[in-house]
């Protein structure tokens, strides 16, 4: 295994997130029977799906890999040795989810270091797993997905991820700033998955004010492995603004969210 600690580790992430993906879609096939829960604002919920799959990926994440340490979004993180930390969101898109759309994923990342360099997003109403390893490209079900490096935000819809805890004017003005350079704005509320379709050339970029780790890492190494610049300013503690498309989309993402407002 550790001959080739990214590739091992990389296999096993996809069947993880297959086999996670599988558990979650039981539970979504049965969500009625579930009493989600508030968490820190209107719409921010949380439901024994999600409590229930993170606590099965952990056990066997741990169980191979008992050196690499784990950070997820129910539980609090745990310290390992190798160097290695899984980043492991089991339902990205709760809301999507407990409301009966297709678009959540299971979503886990590996950081070498401060680095992302494995990531899997899994969707598995869309029968779609997207992949990816340092250096090894990225994947959507096998093939290989190379992003459009001539996009500009005008060239077809962009990711706005902002929630019901972003600062309303700063929003409006992101999306007054993008309206008037041509852009228009897509939503699936799946970080996760917005990423994934930067890399599969499904939206031209994507801009969130506010994601934590367990949503994004998995889907910046997707965006870089399929050729696109991804720029996170939070990390593995703190959670911080994302943009990520082909170069010139983020640098133009990056102006507009700083219109004022
Ligand atoms: C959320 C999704 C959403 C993003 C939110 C996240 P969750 O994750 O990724 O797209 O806008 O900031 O909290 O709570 O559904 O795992
Ligand atoms: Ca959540
Ligand atoms: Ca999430
Ligand atoms: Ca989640």
């Amino acid at each position: 295994d550790e001959a080739d600690p990214l590739a091992s580790r990389l296999a096993a992430a996809e069947r993880l997130a297959r086999t996670a993906g599988n558990n979650a879609r039981t539970f979504f096939l049965a969500r009625d029977t579930l009493n989600p829960e508030l968490k820190s604002a209107s719409q921010d919920l949380v439901s024994e799906a999600d409590r229930t799959v993170e606590a099965w990926l952990r056990r066997a994440i741990r169980r191979r890999f008992p050196q690499d340490g784990i950070v997820g979004e129910e539980e609090a993180a745990t310290e390992g040795s190798s160097g290695f930390v899984w980043v492991i969101d089991p339902i990205d898109g709760t809301m999507p989810f407990l409301v009966g759309q297709p678009n959540w994923t299971v979503s886990i990342g590996i950081a070498r270091g401060d680095a992302p360099v494995v990531g899997v997003v899994y969707a598995p109403m869309l029968r779609e797993c997207y992949s990816a390893a340092e250096g090894g490209g990225a994947r959507l079900n096998g093939c290989l997905l190379t992003m459009n490096p001539d996009w500009s935000v005008a060239s077809t819809t962009i990711g706005f991820g902002a929630t019901q805890k972003a600062d309303p004017s700063e929003a409006g003005a992101f999306v007054e700033a993008l309206y008037r350079e041509g852009g228009v704005l897509f939503r699936v509320g799946s970080g996760a998955l917005m990423l994934a379709y930067v890399a599969a050339n499904r939206i031209a970029g994507y801009y969130d004010p506010t994601l934590h780790c367990w949503d994004c890492w998995a889907g910046m190494i997707l965006v870089r492995e399929a050729g696109g610049v991804v720029t996170f300013e939070g990390d593995l503690g703190q959670p911080g603004p994302i943009w990520a498309g082909n170069r010139r989309v983020h640098d133009q993402l990056r102006r507009l969210s700083r219109a004022t407002p």
